[in-house]
């Protein structure tokens, strides 16, 4: 490796997936030029296909009217079916423990009305501090709703001083020390300050040794890092859609819902007409019945205008493959690593775990001056990438998309700034 722009030319050119890149709309600077975006992490691009995905919902609106729901390429009726599959093969779940509805913070309320159900003596939550804020207000507002204290029942596991990221051993030492309290373990997959990748399995056993269940909020990690959520044996978990995943803005939201909870019809859950039993949905029972599987969450009519977003990046990922895209996922963001280490090393920290197995796409670069100039200052040079208090640049060069080129950019103009002062 090296810090020439040679180099990462040659680099961009041996890459198997490098014709994805073209496959997307890239915003543009002031002169006109693709910005260089670093910002898949916060919302991915539009795929080129997109367009012609939610113009063929439109399309359809427009020739049949209601009858949109069973005529035409992608009938609405089971037009949401379409995604289970290929999300499942990026997740590690079966297709039938995958559903598309909703969207994440909505999702995670609807099954905690089904995992989260505390007794007078099981009722904590534990989830990592410094959580998405979504994340602990659904943790603080079930527990109110059960009639709890946030400030008794929430445990939340603190990165120990002067440290960033969560050790796992304190993680699982809390799991411990709560015991028979505890009802439910909650973390972000993948951490959207630190880009930390937890290990999900070795979670998910100590919960479960605990007699606890858990959850994932994946919005980090979905499409970036790999998964095997059925063979790891996880409860359930939640994701957007717009962010590694290029589904659009407000993109329908997913879940997965391990088959012991979703093949089983008594498993207690908040429901719609649209997640009812579809042998006998037509039929309007009175009483409910769940359709099998992640879809029997499904409370209302699949958004077909708002799925028509997702499908074009889906069918990228089928093409590139989640393998290939990890490879070169973990030997680009390696470079961009090895590049941040060539600056003054008092000007930046990454605070985001070393090792390539702990972390996917993201790096999180805590600068303790300046941070928030520098953002501005890579903006005006055409570098998108955003900013979060106190001092952090989350920088994501995402695989399908960004090349060793474009992180070799970002170094330079680190590189100019900082040594400008
Ligand atoms: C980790 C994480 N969880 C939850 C959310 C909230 O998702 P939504 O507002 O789509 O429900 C976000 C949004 O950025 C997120 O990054």
């Amino acid at each position: 490796m090296n810090d020439t722009l040679a180099y990462a030319l040659e680099q961009d050119e041996q890459d198997k997936l490098k014709a994805f890149r073209g496959q997307f709309h890239f915003p543009t600077t002031a002169d006109g030029k693709p910005a260089i975006y670093f910002c898949g992490n916060s919302l991915g691009l539009q795929p080129k296909g997109a367009q012609a995905c939610v113009q063929r919902v439109l399309d359809a609106w427009k020739t049949y009217a209601v009858g949109g729901y069973m005529k035409g390429e992608a009938p609405w009726m089971t037009y949401a079916q379409r995604f289970k599959e290929p999300l499942g093969k990026l997740v590690g779940g079966r297709p039938d423990e995958i559903g598309v509805m909703n969207s994440l913070t909505v999702n995670l309320h609807l099954l905690l009305a089904s995992f989260y159900r505390p007794t007078k003596t099981r009722y904590k939550i534990l989830l990592e501090a410094g959580a998405f804020p979504s994340d602990q207000y659904v943790a603080q507002t079930q527990v109110l709703h059960h009639g709890f204290k946030p400030e008794d029942a929430l445990i939340e596991v603190a990165p120990r001083a002067n440290e960033q990221c969560i050790r796992e051993e304190d993680i699982v030492a809390k799991i411990a020390q709560a015991g028979d309290t505890l009802a439910l373990v909650l973390i972000g997959g993948v951490s959207y300050y630190t880009g930390q990748y937890f290990d999900l399995e070795n979670i998910t056993t100590k919960a479960h040794e605990a007699g606890a269940l858990c959850g994932f909020d994946l919005a980090h990690a979905v499409g970036n890092v790999p998964m095997q959520l059925h063979d790891w044996n996880i409860d359930f978990a939640v994701w957007c859609c717009y962010k590694y995943l290029n589904g659009g803005p407000g993109a329908a939201g997913a879940i997965y819902v391990h088959e012991r909870f979703s093949l089983d019809k008594s498993t207690p859950r908040l429901a719609g007409w649209s997640g009812s039993d579809l042998k006998t949905r037509f039929d309007m029972p009175h009483d409910f019945t769940p359709e099998p599987g992640a879809d029997g969450w499904a409370l209302s009519i699949a958004p077909g205008l708002i799925l028509g977003g997702l499908e074009a990046s889906l069918d990228l990922f089928a093409q590139a493959g989640l393998d290939r895209l990890r490879a070169k996922s973990i030997r680009l963001t390696g470079y961009l690593e090895y590049l941040l280490g060539l600056l003054p090393k008092d000007a930046l920290e990454v605070i985001t775990p070393r090792s390539e197995n702990a972390r996917g796409a993201q790096l999180s670069v805590f600068f303790p001056t300046g941070g928030q100039s520098l953002q501005a200052y890579l903006a005006e040079a055409g570098i998108i990438t955003d900013y979060r208090e106190p001092g952090v640049i989350r920088l994501t060069p995402t695989p399908l998309y960004n090349t060793f080129e474009d992180c070799y950019h970002v170094y330079q103009t680190l590189h100019k700034r900082l040594k400008s002062g």
